[in-house]
């Protein structure tokens, strides 16, 4: 299991781990900065790679903010460990997010919630936070990176397989096969939402959490699959059938 670490573009970094039982790569971002942030933090058991790849750029006890997006074991399951290695630390989610599992999970101090429209500065770059809920948890937040017009969609845009840093093809066929098999949209209508929203947001960069990130001109392809296809949840949980779910 190898981690790599590439940068995309204007000091943000993709950390990538290739997970063959999952068929997906895993990534995270690292925002290089004077308040260095790592927008997801990798399941508990990957830390190590995770931790060793961002030390080729910083010290990892240096992070200040680690921002998860949505509550789940790839989001944000290496938390603590990063808490740790970081004393200055904050964890960073939408404010349903912070209420209702930080909280919940006995997570009470150097814990940020943020609200849709809010923004945060790390000195040379300026995060926008996006509530988008239902994409695909109830918590779930998007970020965008103000000075390279970067989008942060979590696991919106997936693309299957192990892709380089940044992709070129037109994946998106193989995005609606993966969301099919896998169920992790109840429905197609808050993806839809996002989307329209998305579009209109002068973005230059695409860092999707599985895949390879991509540039505005690939948008289209992706954002027009989702809008023309069905892709949410139809019986199938990760490959398996669940019985008692009749396909529509
Ligand atoms: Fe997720
Ligand atoms: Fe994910």
């Amino acid at each position: 299991m190898e981690t790599r670490i590439d940068q995309i573009v204007g000091g943000i970094y993709r950390i990538s781990t290739w997970q063959e039982p999952y068929g997906i790569t895993f990534n995270q971002f690292l925002i290089d900065d004077e308040r260095p942030t790592l927008i997801h933090t990798g399941m508990h058991g990957l830390y190590d790679g995770i931790r060793a790849a961002i030390t080729e750029v910083l010290d990892p006890a240096r992070l200040a903010n680690l921002i998860l997006l949505h509550w789940e074991g790839d989001e944000n399951g290496g938390m603590t460990r990063f808490m740790h290695d970081a004393p200055q630390s904050d964890l960073v989610g939408s404010l349903l997010s912070i209420q209702l599992n930080a909280y919940g999970f006995g997570l009470n101090n150097r814990v940020r919630g943020f609200r849709d429209g809010e923004t945060f500065d790390l000195v040379r770059h300026k995060l926008r936070f996006l509530e988008t809920p239902h994409v695909h948890h109830w918590d779930s937040m998007m970020v965008m990176e103000e000075t390279t017009r970067s989008l942060f969609p979590s696991d919106l845009f997936i693309q299957p397989a192990d892709q380089p840093p940044i992709v070129t093809e037109n994946l998106s066929m193989t995005m609606l096969g993966l969301y099919r098999a896998a169920g992790i949209f109840a429905h197609e209508l808050p993806v839809r939402q996002v989307i329209s929203r998305i579009e209109k947001l002068d973005l230059a960069w695409i860092h999707p959490m599985h895949g390879g990130s991509f540039e505005r001109a690939a948008l289209p392809n992706y954002a027009k699959a989702l809008t023309k296809n069905e892709f949410a949840f139809r019986g199938l949980l990760l490959g398996r059938e669940i019985a008692a779910v009749a396909p529509m």
